[in-house]
């Protein structure tokens, strides 16, 4: 019998969305659509198994094979690293990874620039890009409250609406990166069911090539 192809999904309204994009590429699973607290979800005609977990798990589950496929933002990739592959922008989750500060502020690089976030990774390979040295405040949540608090000069963090910010009397001071969710891939599990995941590959790819 041809093995289920498991697929990990974060939990959330976008993960969600991200589900019915699978769906309308005719990888639908109908019980998920039930009210449930449910995490496991499979379609046996379909081959295919939902696993609804933390977003900043997907990668963990898939980089270790629990999961063959899985959805993640860019900024989990790029703090962690997992060993998998990449196989499609997906064109959902967008946003933006950016250095906010209180309104006003101007770095003049006199001293060691204080930064909170949950994106230590990525805010010391930014910082070191252009020499500048930075002590990292690794925070878990609620970030835009350290600057209010005079823990940190500026903070790291994902930007979408801008209304986090903008209700904190924080704004934009540069823009680090766009961000946006990926489907990835274990390594082991492309190589032996390569057909399968290409083919999934390729009918996500053909419903989101057109967006920007
Ligand atoms: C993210 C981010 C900001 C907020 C930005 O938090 O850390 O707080 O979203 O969105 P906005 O620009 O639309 O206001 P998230 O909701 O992921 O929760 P978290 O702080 O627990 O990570």
């Amino acid at each position: 019998m041809e093995r289920f192809l498991n697929v990990a999904l974060p939990k959330g309204r976008l993960g969600e969305k991200i589900y019915d994009l699978f769906e309308r590429a005719g990888y639908g699973c109908p019980s998920i659509k039930e009210e449930s607290r449910r995490l496991v979800f499979e379609n046996g005609e379909r081959g295919v198994r939902y696993f609804w977990v933390k977003p900043s798990d997907v990668a963990i589950y898939v980089e270790r094979g629990a999961a063959d496929v899985g959805v993640a933002g860019k900024d989990i990739l790029l703090e962690y690293r997992p060993d998998v592959y990449e196989l499609a922008d997906l064109k959902m989750g967008k946003c933006r990874m950016a250095v906010a500060a209180p309104k006003g502020f101007r770095d003049d690089g006199s001293t060691t620039l204080r930064v909170a976030t949950k994106f230590s990774r990525i805010a010391k390979d930014f910082y070191s890009s252009r020499g500048r040295d930075i002590d990292v405040i690794h925070l878990n949540g609620s970030i835009e409250i350290a600057p209010i608090l005079g823990l940190s000069d500026v903070i790291v963090d994902i930007v979408e609406t801008g209304t986090t910010l903008r209700e904190n009397d924080l704004e934009v001071v540069e823009e680090i990166l766009p961000i946006s969710a990926r489907l990835i891939s274990n390594k082991a599990s492309f190589r032996f069911m390569t057909d399968k995941i290409g083919a999934l590959t390729n009918a996500l790819k053909d419903l989101t090539e057109g967006e920007k």
